[in-house]
């Protein structure tokens, strides 16, 4: 062969072979064409959600990252059981804790009605989560889209994968590598999400009366701050009493989550672990971000676009979900509906 045939197959060989490795990848543009007002559609249904509920944004964001930790950015925790899914809201981190579905629902049918099956229940979650951050003070970037819809759940891998908050740190940092992002940028970047939103007595009662086994409350927790939360959260009260995650600027995205672990004032075990472990490598970035919110948003924008790229569907894969609580193509049980509603 000559050297010139040879340095042809060559390349031939090297494209072939290169083809079938790349997976489509996410872009900035991908409704460009096909549904060019996706993003200010989503946008009018969340601003008028937030006028009934300042909490919505906290919750939608949430919906994105318990997506994303379970078989990826797939819009799997949408999905309602069928004889063939069981339902990963019923898993332990979203049973009677996840919401924002019915909104959600609404963005999906203002979609249908203006670009019909063409945008993704799963980048719906995405740009959701993106401009709940900024409406409510935060940053604001350039979502990468382009994700498909999964036609499963895995309600096993929602128990195993979403984080409880009664972890250790070691434990907390092998739950994010454990999907693919660091155990330290990554999960000290993304807690900040924990600055603004809600959460049951239920999820930090532990660390009130006896902790660890101890008898005590969590030696980490300021002393007047832990007064408050017991008045709130008594023993053998109702669990259901909701709190501000951040107890200074509870609906601003800011960075007073990290000046409250700091203060000794973080909500949730794993929040102030993150600050309150001696020797972790989490504790230089609490106080950089502490001090720096500028420094917080840039790094939050790096880790949201890294949690948005874990494990997603492109290109044909799964498929673009017409409602997204259900698979296309499955009929709901009574015939007269399916008629409307079954696409
Ligand atoms: C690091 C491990 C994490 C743990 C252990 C954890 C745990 C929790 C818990 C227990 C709640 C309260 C739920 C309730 O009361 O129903 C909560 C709420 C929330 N979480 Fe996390 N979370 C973690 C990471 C994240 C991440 C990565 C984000 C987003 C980037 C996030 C965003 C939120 C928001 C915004 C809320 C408030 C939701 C609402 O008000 O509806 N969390 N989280
Ligand atoms: C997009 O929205 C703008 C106003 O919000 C409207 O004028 C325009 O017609 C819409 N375009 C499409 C393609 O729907
Ligand atoms: C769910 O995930 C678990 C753990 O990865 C796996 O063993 C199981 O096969 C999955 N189940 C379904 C229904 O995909
Ligand atoms: C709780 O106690 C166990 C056993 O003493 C210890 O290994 C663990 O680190 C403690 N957890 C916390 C969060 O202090
Ligand atoms: C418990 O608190 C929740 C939230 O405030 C409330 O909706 C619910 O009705 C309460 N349940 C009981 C039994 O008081
Ligand atoms: C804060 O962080 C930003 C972004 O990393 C950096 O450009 C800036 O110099 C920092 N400001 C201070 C006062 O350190
Ligand atoms: C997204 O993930 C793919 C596949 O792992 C990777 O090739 C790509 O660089 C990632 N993109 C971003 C923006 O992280
Ligand atoms: C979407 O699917 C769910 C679950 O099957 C169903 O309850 C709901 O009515 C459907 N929504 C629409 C608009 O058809």
């Amino acid at each position: 062969m000559s050297s010139s045939r040879y340095l042809l197959a060559a390349v031939l060989c090297a494209f072939v072979l290169q083809g079938s490795v790349t997976q489509a990848q996410l872009s900035s543009n991908f409704y460009d064409e096909t549904c060019p007002n996706a993003s200010s559609i989503i946008q009018g249904v969340l601003v008028q959600a937030f006028q009934s509920d300042p909490r919505i944004g906290a919750s939608l964001i949430r919906l994105h990252f318990h997506d994303c930790f379970v078989q990826g950015c797939d819009a799997s925790i949408l999905l309602d059981s069928t004889d063939t899914i069981v339902s990963e809201k019923g898993a332990g981190g979203n049973s009677n804790s996840a919401r924002g579905f019915n909104v959600v629902d609404q963005m999906k049918a203002a979609l249908e009605t203006a670009c019909p099956g063409i945008v993704s229940c799963a980048d719906i979650l995405t740009i959701a989560a993106e401009q709940s951050v900024a409406l409510s003070g935060g940053p604001s970037w350039t979502n990468l889209l382009g994700r498909r819809d999964s036609t499963t759940a895995n309600i096993t891998l929602a128990n195993e994968n979403l984080p409880a908050p009664t972890l250790t740190l070691e434990e907390l940092k092998q739950k994010f590598i454990n999907v693919g992002l660091n155990g330290d940028t990554d999960l000290v970047s993304l807690s900040g999400g924990h600055t603004f939103g809600r959460s049951q007595c239920q999820f930090f009662i532990q660390r009130l009366y006896n902790f660890n086994g101890t008898n005590q409350p969590d030696p980490t927790l300021d002393t007047t701050f832990l007064q408050a939360l017991q008045a709130l959260c008594p023993q053998g009260g109702n669990g259901s009493v909701l709190t501000n995650l951040d107890v200074s600027t509870p609906d601003t995205f800011d960075n007073n989550y990290f000046t409250n672990l700091q203060e000794k004032k973080g909500l949730l075990q794993t929040d102030q672990e993150l600050f309150s472990t001696a020797g972790a490598d989490t504790v230089d970035i609490v106080n950089l971000y502490g001090s720096n919110q500028t420094a917080f948003f840039e790094r939050f924008v790096v880790s949201m676009i890294r949690m948005g790229n874990l494990s997603v569907l492109t290109g044909s894969e799964g498929e673009i979900r017409l409602n997204c609580s259900r698979v296309n193509g499955i009929s709901s049980l009574s015939s007269d509906d399916d008629l409307v509603s079954s696409f």
